[in-house]
């Protein structure tokens, strides 16, 4: 794929196809309106037959007939002008990447938007993320895409801007594919160890600090949570710590701590077949730290950037941890298990622990932690809370920015007590009710006083049947949000 900056008459130059654009409220752009004219109102004809309004991402396509220089032209709809952002451009993107792939290798853009880097950055990352296709282990000729070329002719905009925006996009495109493919790969492959050896080869490559500690460097530092839940396995657990510091010296520290069970059988208290297919996602958390970590040298955020994440299994081997076990996690505080299953938060224990010993300034978590997340808010949303609403709201920010959902779930003294235990300081779960919730409680007793925000990403990490914008399988939600909140600091 490559983008390139042309100069020209839309009409005229060559391609497979020619991308042009309409905002709900406006009849035809000044484009659409020259094509219009040289196919012989062919295309409002088409508008008013299929009542095509300009919505967001939809598209409708036009054969030329040769009476211009592309072979088709694709309307893409912009949506309502008044609700416009910048980050619409990605979905416009990869509606049009997932139209153009199998059959174009020439693509040209005039949308008649403004050329903007940021308006170029976001189109370019949506033509990246639409383009995804999961097919590495499929055999015999798996080059579904052509090789698209897309070139934008926006001539506003200069050649130097325009490189910017390709880099950038390409950058955080590529960063939200990469952790795509890191959930997708099959758990056979993607162990704890291949994914510290993936951690080490970005550390490697981004010129960041790496720190990995096996099992016996876990137990020595005394992270009883990951330790317990990786008894049951064969694979050993690793802990992952990769450090990213600006040039300039950073006001800031910040912890991003993800969830990295690479399989989560539910371990003893087992997980009915139905459940446990799609497991394999479960180190998503996990994934999105590294993506961040693979794109943060690019972007260059002003902030010290601690990543965490602590990588196991979640296995019924004769060693596993039983319910009524009590184990005690890296600052001490000792969890009573009563579920195998609630896995995520006796891991992130220990990383959250971690981040407090580090002393960084605030904690955000991902994690795939709740079945009752996604049943509260569905495939497509992601859920927040923590100990401190500003770093909460910075989170819903920089989400809106990019254009992920997440939506605030609150905290709840009544509820805490469900946690509360006979034996030990905390218990893994509560009653059925709420459970999104008390999963986060559980995690904040690791954080101590450090403003902490926790993002349950079990809905959209993983989206069986795809979605309008996502293609099916792993999403890389979080990978965005991520980054611009490290932006933002
Ligand atoms: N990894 C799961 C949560 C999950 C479910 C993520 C569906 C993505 C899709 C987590 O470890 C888990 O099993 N949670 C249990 C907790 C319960 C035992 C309290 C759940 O949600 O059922
Ligand atoms: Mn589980
Ligand atoms: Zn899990």
């Amino acid at each position: 794929m490559e983008f390139k900056l042309i100069k020209g008459d839309p009409l005229k130059l060559k391609s497979n196809v020619l991308v042009v654009a309409k905002f709900e409220e406006d009849s035809v752009s000044k484009t659409v309106k020259k094509v219009d004219e040289a196919l012989k109102g062919t295309i409002t004809r088409l508008v008013d037959e299929e009542n095509f309004k300009g919505e967001l991402g939809k598209l409708l396509n036009v054969n030329t007939i040769g009476k211009t220089g592309s072979d088709r032209v694709l309307v893409v709809g912009l949506g309502k002008k008044t609700d416009f952002t910048p980050s619409d451009l990605k979905k416009v993107g990869i509606a049009v990447a997932k139209k153009v792939k199998s059959f174009a290798s020439n693509v040209n853009i005039a949308m008649d938007i403004e050329a903007s880097k940021l308006n170029c950055q976001h189109l370019i990352t949506g033509l990246i993320l639409g383009t995804y296709d999961y097919n590495k282990y499929k055999s015999g000729n798996n080059e579904n895409n052509k090789d698209t070329n897309y070139n934008f002719i926006l001539s506003k905009l200069s050649h130097k801007d325009f490189e910017s925006s390709v880099e950038l996009g390409e950058g955080i495109g590529d960063a939200t594919c990469f952790t795509r493919d890191l959930v997708n790969e099959p758990p056979d492959t993607m162990t704890p160890t291949k994914l510290a050896e993936t951690a080490k080869k970005i550390s490697e490559e981004n010129g960041l600090e790496c720190e990995i500690f096996n099992t016996v460097e876990i137990r020595e530092r005394k992270m009883g949570g990951l330790y317990a839940v990786s008894k049951g396995s064969l694979q050993d657990p690793r802990f992952i710590h990769l450090t990213y510091k600006p040039k300039k010296k950073a006001k800031k520290t910040v912890a991003i701590v993800g969830k990295g069970i690479t399989f989560d059988s539910g371990g003893l208290c087992i997980k009915p077949a139905d459940y446990m297919k799609t497991m394999k996602m479960d180190m998503g958390g996990s994934a999105v730290v590294l993506g961040v970590m693979k794109a943060i040298t690019l972007l260059k955020p002003s902030v010290n950037v601690h990543a965490l994440i602590s990588a196991t299994e979640n296995m019924t081997g004769g060693g596993a941890y039983k319910p009524d076990d009590v184990v005690t996690a890296m600052n001490g505080k000792t969890m009573e298990i009563v579920n195998t299953d609630a896995e995520g938060r006796v891991v992130l224990s220990d990383a959250l622990s971690f981040a407090v010993e580090l002393g960084v300034d605030e904690i955000v978590d991902l994690a795939t932690l709740t079945g009752a997340c996604l049943v509260a808010l569905g495939t497509y949303t992601a859920g927040v809370m923590g100990n401190d609403q500003l770093v909460i709201n910075r989170v819903l920010k920089a989400a809106n920015t990019v254009g992920e959902k997440i939506w605030q779930l609150p905290m709840d003294d009544e509820l805490r007590k469900d946690i509360e235990s006979d034996v030990a300081d905390v218990k893994n779960v509560g009653s059925r009710y709420g459970g999104a919730i008390t999963a986060g409680m559980f995690l904040e007793h690791f954080v101590d006083n450090t403003p902490w925000a926790h993002i349950d990403i079990a809905g959209p990490t993983f989206i069986e049947r795809g979605g309008e914008f996502y293609p099916k399988g792993a999403t890389g939600f979080g990978v965005q949000t991520i980054l611009q909140y490290l932006m933002e600091r």
